[in-house]
């Protein structure tokens, strides 16, 4: 599939810059990492999960919230789940889901949770003890030979034009890490083997090969983690055999017995 309407990419940003003990750090074991997608906080569920984000914070160095913080964008749900946060003295990486975007106040929800040490890791990537990390939400159009193309109507080229932007984003992000492994975080799947589970109809709205197409170019990305397909399967791997690990909460309670991944990276 060609992307001969995607748009020129954008001058590389500078390196990303160091939290903790930094990229430079050589750590002597794997570094612990939490992740978890689809919290979906709402009006009420403030201060109820505390005890969650104690236990992730025992388990592990670094958490990724993989999008769908919030269940329809209102800063109050993201008051809320800062609120479970408040406790959690570990680096947070984030990016947003489709959900976080429903009600347009996204810099509201963004501000907030910034407040409660949370880092969006498509304003600037993160790196603790010598991994990096870097992040986009990504968007939907397909997968391997069956994605859509940016063909007929304007408003299918708009489509496509998403998800080509969000896969430069992250293109972006990763070129702004010089450490030798990365982990990427994301909302929708890179591939179909971490969908599979999800009605079929509804699989192109749930993940791009678009993503993965980028992080294969990347020799130092050790593992990714997404969310949003809350019925699919934990993992898989990009056509160059990189892990992906699909984190919807719903899932991994169910498969794990408890809400949340742990990876040595
Ligand atoms: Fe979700
Ligand atoms: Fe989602």
């Amino acid at each position: 599939m060609s992307d001969q309407n995607a748009p020129n990419p954008q001058p590389l940003p500078p390196p990303a810059t160091e939290q903790s003990s930094g990229c430079a750090a050589s750590p002597p074991a794997p570094l612990r990492v939490a992740a978890l997608a689809d919290y979906h906080a709402t009006r009420s569920t403030g201060g109820t999960q505390r005890a969650l984000f104690a236990e992730i914070g025992a388990n592990a160095e670094v958490l990724l919230l993989c999008g769908d913080l919030t269940n329809t964008g209102l800063p109050e749900e993201a008051e809320n789940l800062a609120a479970d946060l408040a406790g959690l003295r570990i680096p947070i990486g984030a990016v947003l889901g489709n959900h976080d975007c429903h009600a347009g106040r996204v810099e509201e929800v963004k501000a907030v949770l910034r407040r409660a040490n949370v880092r969006f890791l498509d304003d600037e990537p993160l790196c603790v003890h010598g991994v990096g990390f870097a992040g986009v939400k990504g968007f939907g159009g397909g997968f391997a030979g069956h994605m859509l193309d940016p063909f007929g109507e304007e408003a299918t080229k708009r489509f496509v034009a998403e998800a080509v932007n969000e896969a430069l984003a992250l293109e972006h992000a990763l070129h702004r890490l010089d450490t030798d492994r990365a982990v990427v975080a994301l909302h929708y799947s890179p591939i179909a083997e971490t969908v599979r589970g999800e009605p079929l109809e509804i699989a192109p709205f749930l993940g791009c090969s678009r993503l993965a197409e980028t992080i294969d170019r990347f020799q130092n990305v050790r593992a990714v983690f997404h969310g949003h397909a809350h019925h699919g399967m934990p993992e898989g791997r990009t056509p160059r055999g990189v892990p992906v690990y699909n984190c919807s909460m719903d899932l991994v309670g169910r498969v794990q017995g408890r809400p949340y991944m742990v990876l040595g990276v």
